[in-house]
């Protein structure tokens, strides 16, 4: 290689040891929630893990949730301490509004450790009842349940999440 064409090539080694220095820093000060839930992904096409899911549901989610994943009666409106009620988990809620990562994190750790502050709410934490396998089942199950056509369009969502 002549020295001429490696003056020429020096931006753009520059430039990709920028690209890689930029990326290096958002992946250190992003928070250790965000890299956890990087790597899942349900599995509402295998039988197994949405059977296994459907029970695991039927005895931690459904008493709130709802047996057939209707939600708590007037759920967008606060009650008299100023709680919100469980939504629904079928398509008629937002939960299939948010990624797989999101859904996950949260059923792990609670809404308060999602937005990072203060934010009295009657979803209880799993991290203690639930292994990350039965969490990830519970939800495949929800999604096994919404049609061809919403589950599409949270897969176009979760493909959007994992580009960011
Ligand atoms: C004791 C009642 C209760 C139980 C049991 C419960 N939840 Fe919830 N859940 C709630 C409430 C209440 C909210 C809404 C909280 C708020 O926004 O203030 C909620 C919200 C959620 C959301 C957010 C939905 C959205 O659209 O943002 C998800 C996801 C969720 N729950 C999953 C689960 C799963 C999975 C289980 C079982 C493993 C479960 N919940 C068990 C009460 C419950």
């Amino acid at each position: 290689m002549s020295d001429k064409s490696k003056v020429r090539l020096m931006p753009l080694f520059l430039y990709a040891a920028g690209v890689l220095l930029v990326g290096g820093v958002i992946f250190y000060f992003s928070s250790p929630l965000d890299k956890a839930g990087l790597g899942i992904s349900l599995q509402h096409k295998d039988r197994a893990v949405v059977d296994a899911g459907k029970a695991t549901y039927a005895e931690n989610c459904a008493s709130c949730h709802g047996v057939v994943l209707e939600g708590q009666a007037n759920w967008r409106q606060r009650d008299a301490e100023g709680y919100l009620p469980a939504p629904p988990h079928d398509e008629s809620g937002h939960t299939w509004h948010h990624p797989d990562s999101y859904l996950f994190l949260m059923t792990k750790y609670g809404i308060e450790e999602m937005i990072g502050k203060s934010y009295p709410n009657n979803m209880p934490v799993f991290e203690d009842k639930l292994t990350d396998d039965e969490i990830i089942a519970a939800l495949s199950y929800i999604k096994s349940t919404w049609s061809g056509r919403i589950q599409l369009k949270h897969d176009q969502i979760n493909a959007r999440a994992k580009a960011h």
